[in-house]
């Protein structure tokens, strides 16, 4: 694939925190339409590379870009507008507005280029474009029912749903999904992987950073190991999880 059609490239990544280096060398990519795992035990360091990825966090050395293009040392809302989105290990809504309003926002912060906080929720209502995009991305994540209610009277597995509708609103190129499960019960994981699995379809690369191991194995194409720091395996599910170094990664979390 010629640079210019890839998705998000991390190349030799590399960040210290103090004497702690949290990522050295990683190299990374995740092609648009393509659903990558990045797991490994607790830290690892795959925040800080979601971080890196999204603008929230400059890097040590090394860089990231988007279709051949470099993203370094853009802001992340200048980010999402070249196609990277991302949602937050930590659920990040705000309680008194509705799933729509949710959308609403990303769609002009999306679309408008005074990205001023006035601006955005000052006025009035979404333009046709934006409520087709609107009523395309409640369909997606399956909240079409639910559109109206405020996010605070909504279960953590529709809350965590309204976070990937706003990442999904725009059709990113790449959206960076950071534990999107934590939290969830069965039946939401199950929905979570029913919506993930449709991304692909519509061009859309995921990196998935995620604890529940089946899901990976479930949505994954790919799955890329961290350990201290450094991509310690990466290949499909089965083979990456019956690599002698992960299994010692996993169970030194454990001991
Ligand atoms: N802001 C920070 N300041 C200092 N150390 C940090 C900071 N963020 C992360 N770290 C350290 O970097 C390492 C990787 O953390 P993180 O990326 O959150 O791991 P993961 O998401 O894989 O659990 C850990 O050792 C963590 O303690
Ligand atoms: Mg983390």
């Amino acid at each position: 694939m010629p640079e210019r059609d890839r998705g998000l490239s991390v190349a030799s990544l590399s960040v210290r925190f103090g004497g702690i280096a949290a990522l050295e060398g990683v190299d990374l990519v995740v092609d648009p339409g393509e659903i990558v795992g990045l797991v490994g035990p607790n830290g690892a360091g795959k925040t800080t590379l979601i971080n890196c990825a999204g603008g929230q966090l400059v890097q040590s050395s090394g860089s990231v870009s988007l279709g051949g293009e470099s993203l370094d040392g853009l802001p992340p809302f200048r980010r999402a507008r070249r196609g990277v989105a991302r949602t937050f290990q930590r659920i990040a809504v705000f309680p008194e507005l509705t799933v729509r309003e949710h959308l609403f926002i990303a769609a002009r912060a999306r679309r408008r280029s005074g990205a001023r906080w006035s601006e955005l929720v000052d006025r009035g209502r979404p333009d046709t474009d934006e409520s087709d995009e609107i009523a395309a991305t409640l369909e997606l994540v399956g909240l079409a029912d639910r559109a109206d209610a405020a996010v605070a009277t909504l279960p953590l597995g529709a809350c965590r749903l309204v976070e990937l509708g706003r990442a999904l609103i725009g059709r990113p190129t790449v959206v960076l999904a950071d534990e999107p499960s934590s939290g969830l019960d069965a039946r939401e994981r199950a929905t979570l992987a029913t919506v993930l699995r449709t991304l692909p379809a519509q061009g859309i690369g995921v990196l998935l950073v995620e604890h529940d191991l089946p899901l990976v194995s479930l949505v994954c194409d790919r799955v890329v190991v961290l350990h201290l720091g450094r991509v310690i395996a990466e290949g499909p599910f089965q083979a990456v999880m019956a690599d002698p170094a992960v299994r010692r990664a996993y169970l030194g979390q454990v001991a």
